[in-house]
């Protein structure tokens, strides 16, 4: 979105680090900001000293952005996370100094939706193990226990982004699809929605988890739902590792209860390649285990890359959270001819009339106005009929409860 602003743009500074997307940077590049590129993550310390300076930062997962690293960064206007996930951000200590904090958890499902259904299919073959043998000279040429995917049930727990997605290719390949979900959700394709996961679980020759992690969805597949399965089905989960009990996989794997699993995220995963990773599913015939890869295609990180850039491009030229992970939502479409002006307070009552009484004050007129808050904070955009922004900007920053403004245009 091109926009006029009152701060030039060629004087907005990107610090992009841990070697972001180059989609990112032709966003950025297209609206004149400055960028500084940075090839790995930094040091708190590091990290603290160049924030000083810099009004929008970009990150992958290495970099911790904790609250002493923005004690300081009082120029910075907003953080895009470079990945699905948020945890090496404090999002609260974002939050509470006025700084919305983006990430991208749509760009890679489609990756994930591949993956899995690559997985069924090598599941329903074997041909890991075929392939592995081949490897080392020996010819095993077998029908017995392989079979087509096509006319087989797919059980979809969790119907979300990436489920539905695994639904629609699963039916192109002439599988039947159920699925069960706590919402309700819309069917897509053919797929039929079930009341109860044990339903799913019973009537399914493949289950695949695309849960979120929440205390309900922790330990949601153990012992009692792996004997629920049919004798010989198989299971997948690309969802998270805490949804699944491993030993119980493997326990149900030995005794060739199920035929075979496809897990590509664990409990406890190593934190970089070089660490050792350990499985009770280690060694097991018909298991595929990936590192945590479902979502890594040079694909997802082109879209990540062009999906966060865009989020925080949108916020600094017109201040809109939508999609903000740590922030209250406000997306106020631009009013022509108006002056915007952006406010954070403190989350009390009252706000909204001091800033009103300082507007009408100084004989301006409201064009459109929203509020949103969280528990901490209020998040005000007000458009003005006149260009007073820098009078009502000084008066509304001296307000008590002010914790950023910033006039827009
Ligand atoms: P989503 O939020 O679009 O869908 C999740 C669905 O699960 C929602 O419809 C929700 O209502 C449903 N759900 C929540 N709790 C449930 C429960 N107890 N029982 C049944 N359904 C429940 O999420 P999306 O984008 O589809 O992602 C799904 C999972 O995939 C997430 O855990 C995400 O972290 C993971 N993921 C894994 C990747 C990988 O590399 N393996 C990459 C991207 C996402």
């Amino acid at each position: 979105m091109k926009t006029r602003t009152s701060f030039p743009k060629q004087d907005i500074k990107v610090l992009l680090l841990e070697n972001i997307h180059a989609t990112a940077l032709e966003v950025f590049h297209e609206e004149g900001f400055q960028i500084e590129v940075v090839k790995g993550a930094l040091s708190e310390a590091e990290l603290a000293k160049r924030l000083r300076d810099v009004h929008v930062l970009g990150i992958r997962s290495k970099t911790r952005v904790t609250a002493a690293a923005l004690a300081d960064a009082r120029r910075l206007l907003t953080i895009g996370a470079f990945c699905i996930g948020t945890n090496q951000i404090e999002l609260d200590a974002a939050n509470v100094r006025g700084i919305p904090v983006f990430n991208a958890p749509f760009s890679n499902t489609r990756s994930v939706a591949e993956l899995i259904i690559g997985e069924i299919i090598t599941l329903s073959r074997r041909l890991f193990d075929r392939s592995r043998e081949a490897h080392e000279g020996k010819w095993r040429k077998l029908a017995d226990g392989s079979f087509e995917v096509r006319g087989k049930t797919l059980g979809i727990i969790g119907y979300g982004h990436i489920g539905s997605q695994v639904g629609v290719l699963a039916e192109s390949m002439g599988m039947r699809v159920l699925t069960c979900d706590i919402k309700s959700t819309m069917a897509i394709g053919n797929s039929q929605s079930l009341a109860t996961m044990e339903e799913l679980l019973e009537a399914s020759d493949f289950v695949t988890l695309h849960v979120p992690e929440t205390p309900r969805t922790a330990g949601m597949i153990g012992a009692a739902e792996l004997a629920r399965m049919k004798p010989g089905a198989y299971l997948l989960n690309a969802s998270r590792g805490t949804v699944v009990d491993l030993d119980a996989l493997a326990d149900a794997l030995r005794r060739n209860h199920l035929a075979g699993a496809a897990v590509d995220v664990y409990p406890k995963e190593p934190e970089t390649n070089s660490d050792d990773f350990v499985s009770p599913l280690q060694g097991l015939p018909n298991v595929i285990l990936t590192p945590h890869l479902g979502g890594s295609t040079v694909e997802a990180q082109a879209a990540i890359g062009k999906e966060v850039s865009v989020a925080l491009t949108k916020f600094v030229n017109a201040g809109i959270t939508t999609g903000a992970v740590n922030f209250p939502q406000v997306e106020l479409s631009p009013t022509p001819g108006a002056h915007r002006i952006l406010n954070v307070h403190r989350n009390v009552p009252g706000v909204l009339r001091d800033v009103n009484r300082i507007v009408s004050d100084l004989g301006a007129n409201v064009r459109a106005q929203t509020l949103a808050t969280d528990a901490s904070i209020g998040y005000l955009v007000t458009d003005l009929d006149q260009d007073v922004s820098a009078e009502v900007a000084r008066a509304i920053a001296g307000l008590e409860t002010n914790i950023r403004t910033r006039i827009l245009y």
